[in-house]
């Protein structure tokens, strides 16, 4: 049988050529489901891929076709190619975080610099199986950065809906670059979503927000990558950084048919970390997951200042299937994680220092145990928000104590001047 939508509520199923982004009886979100009956999919399958030269299974969301799109045409693959990034092990910072074995997984070494490639390259190839001209998206600034790119190589036109207020400047930049058509508008992320869907639906654009099931397809193989790159060890903890929730939401469902498919035979436990002043599921999970209270969200993670998730039902799923749980950072615990980061020489951008400030509490809170190990995933590069590192070295941002400062030095045209700071100070190890 070849793959369908259907919703993950009432089960109704729709076929992969309509375009849909919501169960059109009871208004639920979708998956993509594939038939693996007549495919045989092995760990063997996947290793004898590494290293390849050839498209599209040279990419690290390709390399897992069948699991994200068995029976999409190669030809109509947009591939830069993405995925491969690096798995750090990272022993001083598990030091710092309070856990034996640590490993932080680079998403922000994607062609864009975040993990959104690995959701726009499944996102744009549906836009071109659907013949589809025109993409669009509301962004916090790297769906909108992996959209530009993608259409761009493409050929599709890119539209893309953004903040007029705090979006990082390198995100900007990306999308006016890669040529797209850039409105900004005088809204938060959860307003532009309402708009971008409204909008795409009246004029017949494709909508390639995390609510596209597409996308998070491609966005799967992050765990199927870190797992094969453990050699299929699975660790006991994945840690997230969480926003609209299409990341983790991605997670959960690539766990639970790994497993299903006899790739791992057990699952690890996935803990998403949100902001606290953007922490809408985090509230939710104190009340036992009642029901989602949208909230005003702030936080110096722009990325993820977000007050309504659409897919939140999708990261309870995520959450239930693999014993989950939801912890919360403040930006003072997230800027200072980035710094360590940052100085270990790897680098992130503000939102992704939520895995590691997020382990950290976590092991405070007697919720990981020291023996275990931890996959933190840093979703996006350390040239996302160069602001939010200088503001934090120089000493400049609100409410918040640079406790892991790397002071810049002043000097004049002087070598005893510049003698007297290389002799007089010894070189900041934080
Ligand atoms: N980290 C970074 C760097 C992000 O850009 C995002 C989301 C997240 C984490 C959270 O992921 O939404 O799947 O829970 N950025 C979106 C955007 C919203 O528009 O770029 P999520």
């Amino acid at each position: 049988m070849p793959s369908q939508l259907q919703c993950m509520d009432c089960g109704a199923t729709y076929p992969m050529n309509q375009v849909i982004y919501a169960c059109t009886a009871c208004g639920g979100l979708l998956d993509v489901k594939h038939d693996w009956s007549e495919l045989t999919i092995t760990r063997e399958l996947f290793d004898q891929r590494l290293g390849t030269l050839d498209a599209p299974y040279r990419s690290g969301v390709w390399r897992y076709k069948e699991l994200v799109y068995p029976d999409v045409p190669d030809d109509l693959i947009v591939s830069r190619p993405e995925g491969n990034t690096n798995l750090y092990h990272v022993p001083k910072l598990a030091a710092w975080a309070g856990v034996d074995t640590l490993y932080l997984k680079h998403e922000g070494e994607n062609p864009t610099g975040s993990f959104k490639d690995r959701g726009m390259t499944g996102g744009v190839t549906q836009a071109r199986v659907l013949g589809m001209t025109r993409v669009a998206c509301a962004s916090t600034g790297n769906t909108s950065a992996a959209l530009a790119s993608y259409a761009a190589f493409a050929g599709l036109e890119g539209i893309i809906f953004m903040q007029n207020r705090q979006i990082a400047v390198g995100k900007l930049a990306q999308g006016l670059a890669y040529g797209a058509t850039c409105i900004q508008i005088n809204a938060d992320f959860d307003r532009n979503l309402a708009l971008v869907r409204q909008i795409s639906d009246e004029l017949g654009i494709y909508v390639l927000n995390s609510v596209n099931p597409f996308r998070l397809e491609g966005q799967k193989t992050i765990m199927i990558e870190t797992i094969q790159q453990l050699k299929w060890h699975v660790p006991d903890w994945i840690v997230v950084p969480g926003g609209n929730l299409g990341n983790s939401s991605a997670f959960g469902k690539a766990l639970y048919e790994m497993r299903q498919l006899g790739l791992i035979d057990r699952l690890p436990r996935i803990a998403i970390v949100q902001a606290e002043g953007a922490s809408p599921l985090y509230r939710a999970a104190q009340r036992g997951f009642d029901h989602l209270e949208p909230m005003k969200a702030e936080t110096i993670a722009t990325a993820i200042k977000i007050g309504n998730p659409v897919n939140y039902p999708k990261a309870v799923r995520a959450l239930t299937w693999t014993n989950g749980v939801v912890e919360m950072v403040t930006d003072q615990e997230i800027m200072d994680a980035k710094a360590l980061i940052d100085a270990a020489g790897i680098g992130c951008e503000p939102a992704s220092a939520c895995s590691l400030a997020g382990t950290r509490k976590l092991v405070e809170h007697g919720v990981i145990q020291r023996g275990e190990s931890v996959v933190g995933v840093l979703t996006g590069s350390v040239m996302k928000d160069p602001d939010a590192i200088i503001a934090y070295h120089s000493n400049q941002l609100e409410d918040i104590t640079p406790t892991y400062q790397n002071r810049m030095r002043q000097a004049g045209d002087s070598v005893e001047q510049i003698k007297s700071i290389l002799l007089g100070e010894s070189v900041p190890t934080p």
